[in-house]
């Protein structure tokens, strides 16, 4: 799931080709038309599927049509890769322990929107990445995987923020691997990291 520029979803499909992820990205659906995700997954010859949220007037919805996509495509796990909406019980209900989401702060702190600008007026010397397991309050959820990353006196917005994805691109693979473990602890076919 989408809403951007796609780079993390780039980042994943490529873990899987070649990559060290044994998993298949066989879906990407985005909630904007224009957004770079979806000419990445065109690039990527990755099917997409748009769900523009201004088409609903409820989350609730939006989250059904979503849930409905991912279950046509026989979908094991769940990525909001950049996913600006919030989501709802019908999405975290459908995917419980399968939902993964990536914030671009080391979370508890600086949840919500703009978690780079508010590290910057925070004063803040570290911040980084964090990929984590949905829950239903915004950017909770059981802790997979974070990256930490300096806060340099040179940084501006821009250059925090690319720091920062270029840490979300590593650890997210390996999130989905251990969201995948975890799951196989309780029986589910499952992903996994090799090597
Ligand atoms: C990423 O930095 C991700 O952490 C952030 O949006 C960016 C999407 O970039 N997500 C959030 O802030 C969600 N709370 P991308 O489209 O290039 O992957």
């Amino acid at each position: 799931m989408a809403s951007g520029q796609g780079s993390n979803f780039e980042a994943l499909v490529r873990a899987c080709r070649g990559g060290p992820l044994n998993a298949e990205v066989v879906q990407l659906v985005v909630n904007n038309p224009v957004c770079g995700a979806r000419q990445r997954a065109k690039r990527l010859g990755i099917p997409c599927q748009l769900h523009d949220h201004r088409d609903h007037s409820l989350r609730q919805d939006l989250d059904r049509q979503v849930a409905a996509s991912f279950a046509a495509s026989d979908v094991d796990l769940v990525v909001m890769a950049g996913w600006m909406r919030i989501v709802t019980p019908v999405l975290i209900a459908a995917y419980p322990g399968r939902l993964v989401n990536i914030h671009p702060s080391l979370l508890p702190s600086f949840r919500g929107l703009d978690a780079v600008g508010q590290a910057l007026a925070a004063g803040v010397t570290l911040t980084g990445c964090t990929a984590h397991l949905v829950e239903e309050a915004v950017d909770a959820g059981p802790i997979l995987v974070q990256a930490a990353v300096p806060v340099l006196r040179s940084d501006d917005h821009g250059s925090l923020a690319a720091r920062i994805q270029a840490q979300e691109h590593r650890i997210l693979p390996f999130a989905v691997a251990l969201a995948a473990l975890r799951l196989d602890q309780t029986g589910a076919a499952t992903p996994a990291i090799q090597g």
